[in-house]
């Protein structure tokens, strides 16, 4: 099964995926936190991803699809996608991943945040993309290529949005409250 976590940078895909992966025993699939693994141990594919990350733009999709592909093809798990798919070309990529490995996709969990709140999350937390020219950047990327894929996923039936503001663990309830 695959669960999939959308929302824009700073939304708090990875702070609850790893509650939900230790609460119900699920795979944290985290595509930016592979790139960045990618990177510092210096593999060709965190060579070739680090551009685009420092610029806030996404890294070509068959680079990402790759890592993702390994993920769902170790076997029969819960998996809690976070950062993937991110446009509609990767939704269609994942489809094809998906049942190649005997997966299906089951639900979608998008996370809403206003603007100006994730601006502030992503300010006070200082990762290498989170300045200011840089987050502005993701978030417009979001905006044009990510967003399109709430109404894919909705056409689905399969979505559900969850209020993203509030403490951590109120969020969490929340998104326990939907399996
Ligand atoms: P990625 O690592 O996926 O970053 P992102 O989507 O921009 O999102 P973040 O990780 O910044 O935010 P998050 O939603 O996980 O929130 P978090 O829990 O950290 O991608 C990075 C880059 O990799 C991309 O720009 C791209 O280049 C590349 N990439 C990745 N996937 C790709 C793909 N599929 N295709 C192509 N390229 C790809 O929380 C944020 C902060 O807020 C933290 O400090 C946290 O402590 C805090 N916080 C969380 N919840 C709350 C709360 N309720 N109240 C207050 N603060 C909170
Ligand atoms: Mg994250």
């Amino acid at each position: 099964m695959i669960t999939i976590l959308l929302g824009p940078p700073g939304a708090g895909k990875g702070t609850q995926a790893k509650l939900l992966a230790d609460r119900l025993g699920m795979e944290h699939v985290s595509t930016g936190d592979l790139l960045r693994s990618a990177r510092s141990s210096g593999t060709l594919i965190g060579k070739q991803a680090a551009d685009f990350m420092d610029q806030g733009l996404l890294v070509p999709d068959e680079l990402v699809a790759g890592l993702v592909a390994e993920k769902l093809n170790e076997g029969n798990k819960h998996f809690l996608l976070d950062g993937f798919p991110r446009n509609l070309f990767q939704a269609e990529q994942l489809s094809e991943i998906a049942t190649h490995a005997g997966q299906r996709i089951v639900a979608v969990l998008l996370i809403e945040v206003p603007v100006v709140e994730l601006v502030k999350r992503l300010a006070g937390r200082g990762r290498a993309d989170d300045s200011e020219e840089t987050v502005r950047r993701r978030l417009e990327v979001y905006d044009n290529e990510t967003q399109p894929l709430i109404k894919y996923f909705a056409d689905l039936n399969i979505l559900t949005r969850i209020e993203g503001t509030g403490a951590v663990e109120a969020i969490h309830g929340r998104i326990l409250d939907t399996f």
